[in-house]
């Protein structure tokens, strides 16, 4: 059984497609730790519903992005966690993470990278007039939504506004995070 650790800041729906598919057996993965840099984020109850372990955090208690990096690599080490899951998590990770993890860790966006990197990327896409939406899944590395690409999936535009485009890309989301971790896990990656 591979072991997980999802990254999370706000709503956590990625996590919980995640967590409900290792629980379900949809994953040959468990989802041992989440770590979240607002306490009071959604996903924390959802992480505490699952009974999974949380890191939850406030970076303003700490001089520093390295110092409480340092203690979420020692957390992850000593979980053993085979691959960190971003999912919604808005910090770029420093040299700490990096040094420790880097191939070992992967991010989700809504968009068709390197199109629309950023926090914004459904709302610019439409303020584009794109015709072809997607998600994307890639490595993390020092840059942000920059690292290589693992996999992606699109869907054309056919006149939805932004609440129906949120809904589409999320559902689209939770699908390809589960098919690409359950392809990492396939193909020996992790
Ligand atoms: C997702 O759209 C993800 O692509 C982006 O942040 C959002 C997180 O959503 N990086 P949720 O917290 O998983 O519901």
């Amino acid at each position: 059984m591979k072991r997980l650790a999802v990254f999370a800041s706000g709503e956590g729906s990625n996590f919980e497609a995640i967590a409900g598919a290792c629980a379900e057996g949809r994953i040959a993965a468990e989802v041992v730790l989440v770590v979240c840099d607002r306490p009071a984020a959604r996903v924390v109850a959802r992480a505490a519903a699952h009974g999974i372990e949380t890191f939850a955090f406030d970076p303003k208690g700490y001089a520093s992005k390295a110092d409480y990096e340092r203690e979420i690599v020692a957390l992850l080490d000593s979980r053993q966690v085979d691959l960190v899951c971003l999912a919604g998590y808005m910090r770029l990770l420093s040299d700490v993470m990096l040094d420790s993890y880097e191939g070992r860790i992967i991010n989700i966006h809504p968009s068709l990278l390197p199109a629309f990197k950023g926090a914004h990327a459904i709302e610019q896409a439409l303020e584009y007039g794109v015709k072809i939406y997607g998600v994307t899944i890639h490595y993390v590395d020092r840059t942000m939504d920059g690292g290589r690409i693992i996999s992606q999936q699109a869907f054309p535009y056919e006149g939805h506004d932004m609440a129906e485009l949120e809904a589409m890309v999320h559902a689209l989301e939770h699908e390809l995070y589960i098919n690409t971790i359950n392809k990492l896990i396939a193909e020996s990656r992790i």
